[in-house]
């Protein structure tokens, strides 16, 4: 029996209830680019001790696919998924690093088809009506709107809700304390992602009072 046979692939109301649930736990969601090897490990440190604790590995430094397989291992209680997510083949790689969702940064058919077979829930990016129409004749009913500022921020996501009542968003790009809770005041905002609170990584303490500050303006 093949990998592809054996492994289970739950159906689409399933993943889209485990992003429910994580991006509920999250609430914000850090995008990280690992730089060097080295800040794997203080960097999620310095993020879970502010209270961040599902994070989005992007695959655009090297050190992506180790830094998910190293985190997974050895911080097994933080949520670990895969950003700047391409093609199928970087799809299978993250699957095979033991990602637990994946984030791409648009859509493209091949992508949303393949993640259809995948055991992992993808969030795939859109910046428009007809990215979403893309996905949501798949099945999708959760995107990251991506680049937010640039494609409409706040009032492109008010205006989605009218066509597409059922879909919720994670605007990600340009967001930050700023205008994080305009985008968490609406219902179909699920959480945000964004790097402003990853900083200097030189300082880790910066990045975890980022971290918990941020969360703070959303219990206000
Ligand atoms: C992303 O790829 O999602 C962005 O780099 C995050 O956006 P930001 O850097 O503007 O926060």
């Amino acid at each position: 029996m093949t990998d592809a046979i054996s492994r289970t692939v739950p159906r689409m109301a399933e993943k889209i209830a485990s992003i429910d649930a994580l991006c509920a736990r999250a609430r914000i969601m850090p995008v990280i680019t690992i730089a060097r090897e080295e800040d794997i490990l203080p960097l999620a440190d310095a993020l879970d001790a502010g209270g961040l604790q599902v994070l989005e590995i992007t695959l655009r430094s090297p050190h992506g696919l180790s830094a998910i397989r190293r985190l997974r291992q050895e911080r097994p209680h933080l949520c670990v998924g895969a950003g700047t997510v391409l093609d199928r083949q970087m799809l299978a790689a993250v699957e095979e690093a033991g990602a637990q969702f994946v984030v791409s940064p648009g859509s493209t058919d091949e992508l949303l088809r393949a993640a259809l077979e995948s055991p992992l829930p993808l969030l795939p990016g859109v910046a428009s009506a007809s990215e979403i129409m893309l996905g949501y004749a798949l099945g999708y009913r959760r995107f990251k709107l991506f680049p937010a500022e640039v494609c409409g921020g706040v009032a492109a996501l008010k205006a989605f809700a009218g066509p597409f009542g059922d879909v919720r968003f994670c605007p990600t790009g340009g967001v930050g304390p700023a205008n994080l809770q305009h985008y968490m005041a609406l219902t179909n905002v699920m959480c945000v992602g964004g790097s402003w609170m990853l900083g200097n990584t030189q300082g880790w303490d910066a990045v975890r009072q980022a971290s918990a500050e941020a969360l703070a303006l959303l219990d206000r």
